[in-house]
């Protein structure tokens, strides 16, 4: 049985930071384990032009702890009034790397998203011609649609004109949930001239640990709740066999989203599960249930680099075997905030390296 795992330091490709004094909190948990994180342009009001990126930018770094060279690759929320030259300018400024479409209302503060597709086609054609990223929060939120069936609908509906409309343009579909998205991915063969998949797709810790049975378990558990939602038993398994199989399409993305607990247990509660603060270990036990830690490396830390055009990071990290029981809750605000798997006891801990 592996012992320790040494791994190139990995990346965050899909990451919640919130704004202000959130920041705080937020950088430490992603700093002590991933040494880059994309942070998700979500804010109120959303991150909307290139100025804005390179401001909340600044206020990232400002709250990184004492020695840390966390690098925060910014995004852009894309909207029906956003200007094809923004692409340019974002492109250029070198820190922002994708762009991230949020159909309106699919999930938290996506009041301002895309209300329509051919609204953005002048942006998407930029972006394809820019190399620049869409990054795809893949819901439809027509509420005719059954919630587990959302992301599916989207893929039919939405995604595949898109990348039909725009063949070389990079599309990531973010948090996956669903075998239907995992056979996307695996059907879209083309290639970027640096040999990167033109496709890709991130995977939570989340679905991959968990079924929507978990969001039951005994009772209503909100902790357990994110959009897209957890789903059957069968699609986690699909998750897994694509996280754990070596295919390069498929990277980390924790899709972290940090909600005060108040926030959380509530009659309507937030969508989004805290997995910043042992988000390394909570793979490793995923990766561990098919034996494939050997695997960790390439989804964690080479895949989603390769795919954005970024080098590999030098530094490494190391998991221990070592029961780690997770907090019940962790100090966040004026409130607490409840971490994803509290009161288990995980199998690793990250030894900080
Ligand atoms: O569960 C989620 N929480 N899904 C999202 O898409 C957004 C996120 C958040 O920002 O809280
Ligand atoms: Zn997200």
């Amino acid at each position: 049985m592996t012992e320790t795992l040494t791994l190139i330091r990995p990346d965050d490709w899909h990451l919640h930071l919130r704004d202000g004094a959130a920041l705080a909190h937020t950088v430490a948990w992603s700093a002590a384990q991933f040494a880059r994180a994309i942070v998700m342009p979500n804010l109120k009001p959303p991150v909307v032009d290139t100025a804005q990126a390179l401001a909340y930018r600044e206020r990232i770094l400002a709250a990184r702890p004492p020695g840390s060279s966390f690098e925060p690759l910014m995004t852009l929320y894309l909207t029906d009034a956003t200007a094809p030259e923004e692409i340019a300018r974002a492109r250029s400024s070198g820190v922002v790397h994708g762009v991230k479409l949020y159909p309106a209302g699919a999930t938290t503060n996506s009041d301002s998203g895309v209300t329509a597709l051919q609204r953005v086609g002048p942006v998407l054609e930029a972006m394809q011609r820019e190399g620049m990223p869409l990054l795809v929060h893949g819901e439809v939120t027509d509420p005719d649609i059954d919630i587990f069936d959302r992301e599916a609908v989207f893929i039919d509906r939405h995604l595949e004109p898109i990348r039909r409309a725009f063949p070389q343009l990079k599309i990531v579909l973010e948090h996956i949930t669903t075998a239907y998205a995992v056979d996307w991915v695996r059907a879209q063969g083309a290639r970027d001239a640096r040999g990167a998949p033109l496709q890709g797709a991130t995977i939570t810790a989340h679905h991959l640990l968990y079924s929507r049975n978990a969001l039951f378990a005994g009772g209503l558990r909100p902790h357990y709740y994110c959009l897209p939602v957890l789903k059957r038993e069968r699609h986690r398994v699909a998750l897994l066999d694509a996280a754990t199989g070596g295919d390069d399409r498929f990277f980390l993305g924790t899709d972290s989203a940090p909600h005060a607990r108040a926030a959380k247990e509530a009659a309507c509660g937030c969508a989004g599960c805290l997995t910043a603060p042992h988000a390394l270990e909570l793979y490793a036990q995923a990766f561990a249930q098919r034996d494939a830690l050997a695997r960790l490396e390439g989804f964690a830390s080479r895949h989603g680099a390769d795919f954005y055009g970024l080098p590999h990071n030098t530094a490494r990290i190391t998991l221990r075997r070592a029961p780690q029981p997770v907090e019940p809750s962790l100090p966040y605000l004026d409130d607490a905030i409840v971490p994803l798997a509290a009161g288990t006891t995980l199998d690793w801990r990250v030894d900080a390296g």
